[in-house]
């Protein structure tokens, strides 16, 4: 089965998206602050890796499973969903099909209890 990375073109479009998701996540006043210990790098290798996670991309994912990236973190739930409702905007506006924006945000959904800690 094709995934959606593929679908909708691998890693061009995944850069495109990352940059306009990014940009958001950070104009956020309760979310910038999650990512301020962050490093540049890192904040970018965050958001390609989310990215191309949820759109089904590349397998060779060797970063640390989400529940330890996330741990020391302290998410709130209020937080995850402004991040998810920011990748639902950046995916519609990037000219996803609304049934696969629905399955991506099933995915998100369904990593928030490894993500959030409240
Ligand atoms: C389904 C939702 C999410 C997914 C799939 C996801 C994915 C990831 C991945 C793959 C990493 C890198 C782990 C590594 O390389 O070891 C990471 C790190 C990180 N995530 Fe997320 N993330 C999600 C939600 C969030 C939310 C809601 C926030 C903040 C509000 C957030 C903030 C961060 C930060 C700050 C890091 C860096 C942690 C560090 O370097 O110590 N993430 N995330």
């Amino acid at each position: 089965m094709q995934t959606l990375f593929d679908k909708y073109g691998g890693f061009a479009t995944v850069s495109k998206i990352v940059r306009e998701f990014y940009r958001e996540v950070l104009q956020s006043p309760s979310l910038k602050h999650y990512f301020e210990g962050a490093q540049m790098e890192r904040i970018i290798d965050h958001q390609t890796k989310f990215i191309a996670h949820v759109l089904g991309g590349p397998a060779e994912y060797t970063g640390r499973e989400l529940g330890t990236a996330h741990g020391h973190l302290a998410i709130t739930g209020a937080a995850f969903a402004e991040v998810a409702a920011i990748l639902q905007e950046t995916l519609e506006d990037a000219g996803m099909e609304s049934e696969d924006v629905a399955t991506v945000m099933g995915i998100v959904a369904s990593a928030r209890g490894s993500v959030v800690r409240e």
